[in-house]
């Protein structure tokens, strides 16, 4: 089965991208993929700090999160990630847990070698979830992870939901899109890696 973790998601009570991104997975789910979510909302991280060598260096009660961070990403053969758009740019949260990757430097291969990337963002106006889209994948890229090709920045966001529930068709069928392709695309790496 392949595997495929959902990490993001906003802050906010109700977040867009928390919403979107639980859609996808649903729909990586019936796809035929095992699931996991990591919502940034429920896993509170501090900053990463690089001189901090191990996880525990943060202190106990944050070493367990971001053991759990860590192991989530190491178990993925492929990932959906999704963030807010806060003045035209991914969310600090989002950024600051994609540094940790850097715990998986080491791991042969490195980074996110082998894993493929779906990218989601989601911001009020009309430009900021495009750099979000934008900007998740460059950060895909210099983690060494292949991108899905068709990415869904959801701009407007607030006219593409109803309280906690996804009501624009045109989205669900782009989200529905991309968790097909980084389904088969993560299958498909995964065969030849095996
Ligand atoms: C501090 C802050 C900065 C924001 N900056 C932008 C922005 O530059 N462009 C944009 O489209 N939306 C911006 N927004 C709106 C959010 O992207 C929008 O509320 C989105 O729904 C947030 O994602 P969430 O619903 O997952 O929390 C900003 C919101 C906040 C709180």
């Amino acid at each position: 089965m392949v595997r495929i973790l959902g990490l993001g998601g906003g802050l906010r009570e109700g977040s867009y991208s928390l919403v979107a991104l639980r859609e996808a997975l649903a729909v990586a789910a019936a796809a035929g993929a095992e699931t996991r979510l990591s919502a940034l909302h429920d896993l509170p991280l501090p900053l990463y700090r690089p001189d901090y060598g191990a996880p525990a260096d943060y202190g106990p009660e944050a070493a367990g999160r971001i053991e759990r961070l860590i192991a989530a990403l190491r178990w993925a053969d492929g990932m959906l990630w999704a963030s807010p758009s806060y003045h035209g740019a991914v969310s600090g949260a989002m950024k600051n847990a994609l540094d940790y990757v850097q715990f998986l430097a080491n791991d042969r291969p490195a980074f996110l070698s082998g894993k493929v990337v779906g990218v989601i963002g989601a911001g009020s106006g009309t430009i900021g979830a495009v750099n979000v889209v934008a900007q998740l994948a460059q950060i895909a890229h210099a983690l060494r992870a292949l991108v899905v090709p068709l990415q869904v920045p959801i701009t407007g966001a607030a006219k593409a939901f109803d309280g906690g529930r996804l009501t624009d068709p045109q989205i669900r069928r782009r989200l529905e899109g991309l968790a097909t392709e980084l389904v088969a695309l993560a299958a498909a790496r995964r065969a030849t890696a095996d």
